[in-house]
């Protein structure tokens, strides 16, 4: 799917890694989307990246820097880009971006933006060094 234009010059920063609509059923009583449910998003397509990434079995322990900068309505169409932000020993952080579109509208408005750090864990949970590709 194309997008015609923009409304600023800000165009989404890193990788497609999750497209889905705003359903009703993920609204509070007052129709309102829950952020629990975008940052559920945004955590499911942070672990896309960092698991392609590592190869090895992640796990989250930070979400920083969480702005709710514009609401989500009901269908609209939700885009999650995630980027890697930060490259650590057993570590990696990835910023994630998400991105609207409106039936209405022929142009993408970033709504939400966050830092996760997922950890790379062996079977027994603990952090394991995550082997780079260069
Ligand atoms: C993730 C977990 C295995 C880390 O164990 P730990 O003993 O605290 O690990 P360490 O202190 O050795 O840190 C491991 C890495 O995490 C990073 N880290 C730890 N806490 C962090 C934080 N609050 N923010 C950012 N990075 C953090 C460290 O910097 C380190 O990265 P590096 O190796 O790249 O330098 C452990 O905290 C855990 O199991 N947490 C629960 C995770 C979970 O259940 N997530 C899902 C929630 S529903």
């Amino acid at each position: 799917m194309t997008v015609a234009t923009t409304q600023s010059d800000d165009i989404p920063i890193g990788e497609l890694v999750i497209m889905t609509i705003a359903m009703p059923r993920d609204t509070n009583r007052y129709g309102d989307m829950f952020g629990g449910w975008l940052v559920s998003q945004m955590d499911l397509g942070g672990a896309i990246l960092a698991h392609q990434c590592s190869h090895s079995r992640m796990t989250t322990v930070a979400i920083d820097k969480m702005v709710f900068i514009r609401p989500v309505y009901v269908g609209d169409v939700v885009s999650c880009y995630a980027s890697i932000v930060k490259r650590g020993n057993t570590s990696v952080g990835i910023n994630v971006q998400v991105w609207v579109e409106r039936m209405e509208d022929h142009f993408k408005l970033k709504v939400t933006e966050g830092l996760f750090t997922y950890v790379a864990i062996d079977k027994q949970g603990k952090p394991t060094p995550i082997k780079w590709k260069t």
